[in-house]
């Protein structure tokens, strides 16, 4: 039977009804077209899905469709009162991809960029193509960012420093103390990029986010998104707070105005506190449960605070991926020389995780 998200989520999402899924997992190609993907784990998505004052919100929006959309200034004066941050200090963005593209092309030009490795490198093959390389600084044996090889390694090329916090693939926190020391240090030299993608599922995202850096003035870049907690990934809403040269800088680079209905439903789903429990309850259910998974079968993964959790299977990532993808479930890899035998499985509907359970150890017992 196919799996359908559709129809197994509002069964858990008590009172949340939510309808993440279904049609839109074709874009997902089976490696082997043959074996249909019954679980989706190689995405960040969480399938829980828009807040319900979100649905309404997106509902209420067909009415403007035939219209550009005429003003974000809703979504923005809520995100500068949250923020308590000057309004020329944010800026909105269709997903968040999109503004670290044009950023860190915009700031690349001409040098290099600084990021650890492995990490979310979307935007970086991106810069790449337009000409902007990056150096990478590997993880320390801890799995951590290693802060001070990326200060350590900012040198006459580099023109922007990119880190994700959590990051992924680890689904690792930074200690907020050194990160922000750090930033402070980094961005006196450089622009620093802090991707806050996974911020509100962090234990207490205040403390962990830098934000209060670009209220002090610091050369930092803040990248929030709507499409993780908020299960918003299909309306391309995002935001940035950073200082003002550099938000000018986005608004020159960006061709296109948000989404109507992505801006709509941002404006109300922002700090809903009763809908962010049930999402964060979901998505640490979904973490526990590839933790149950992985310690079943003996292999060692990574506590995570994203919508992801990295593990190590044991044999390189790539055959793995293959078994796994034979018996209908996609895993994702990612560079690093000392990450070859790690995997990243995605939250899921806990279908699409019952039948890794039972597809992980017939990948594992699998011959080649
Ligand atoms: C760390 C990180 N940053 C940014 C993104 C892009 O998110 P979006 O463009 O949907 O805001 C992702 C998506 O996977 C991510 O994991």
């Amino acid at each position: 039977m196919e799996v359908s998200r559709r129809d197994t989520l509002p069964l858990l999402a008590t009172g949340l009804a939510a309808t993440a899924g279904g049609a839109a997992r074709a874009q997902y190609a089976a490696a082997d077209p043959a074996v249909p993907i019954k679980a989706h784990l190689g995405v960040t998505e969480n399938p829980f899905g828009p807040s319900p004052a979100a649905r309404l919100a997106i509902r209420h929006s067909v009415r403007d469709a035939a219209y550009y959309p005429h003003s974000e200034k809703p979504l923005l004066d809520r995100i500068v009162a949250r923020e308590g941050i000057r309004a020329e200090q944010v800026t909105l963005a269709s997903g968040s991809l999109d503004a670290l593209s044009h950023l860190s092309v915009g700031l690349g030009r001409g040098g290099r960029i600084l990021a650890p490795q492995p990490t979310y490198s979307t935007h970086l093959a991106y810069a790449a193509r337009q000409g902007v390389e990056t150096d990478w600084v590997p993880l320390g044996r801890d799995h951590q960012i290693d802060l001070a090889a990326m200060l350590a390694a900012i040198g006459p090329q580099t023109r922007l420093v990119y880190l994700c916090n959590p990051n992924n693939p680890t689904g690792l926190l930074l200690d907020p103390a050194a990160l922000h020391a750090f930033c402070i240090e980094a961005s006196k030299r450089v622009p620093v990029m802090i991707d806050e993608a996974y911020f509100e599922l962090a234990p207490d995202p205040l403390r962990h986010s830098v934000a209060n850096l670009v209220r002090e003035g610091h050369d930092v870049i803040v990248a929030r998104t709507f499409s993780k907690v908020y299960g918003l990934a299909g309306f391309r809403i995002a935001y940035i707070l950073a200082q003002p040269e550099r938000v000018r800088l986005l608004k020159s680079l960006v061709t296109t105005s948000r989404n109507q209905a992505g801006l709509a439903a941002a404006t109300v789903c922002l700090g809903d506190a009763a809908y962010l429990a049930g999402a964060i309850a979901y998505l640490k259910d979904c973490r526990s449960r590839i933790y149950r998974i992985a310690e079943d079968n003996k292999l060692v993964f990574l506590p995570s605070e994203g919508t992801f959790v990295y593990l190590n299977c044991g044999m390189p990532g790539k055959d793995m991926q293959a078994r796994l993808a034979r018996l209908g479930v996609e895993v994702r890899l990612f560079e690093g020389a000392a990450y070859a035998n790690w995997i990243r499985i995605g939250t899921a509907i806990p279908a699409e995780l019952a039948h890794f359970a039972a597809a992980l150890p017939k990948a594992l017992a699998a011959a080649g």
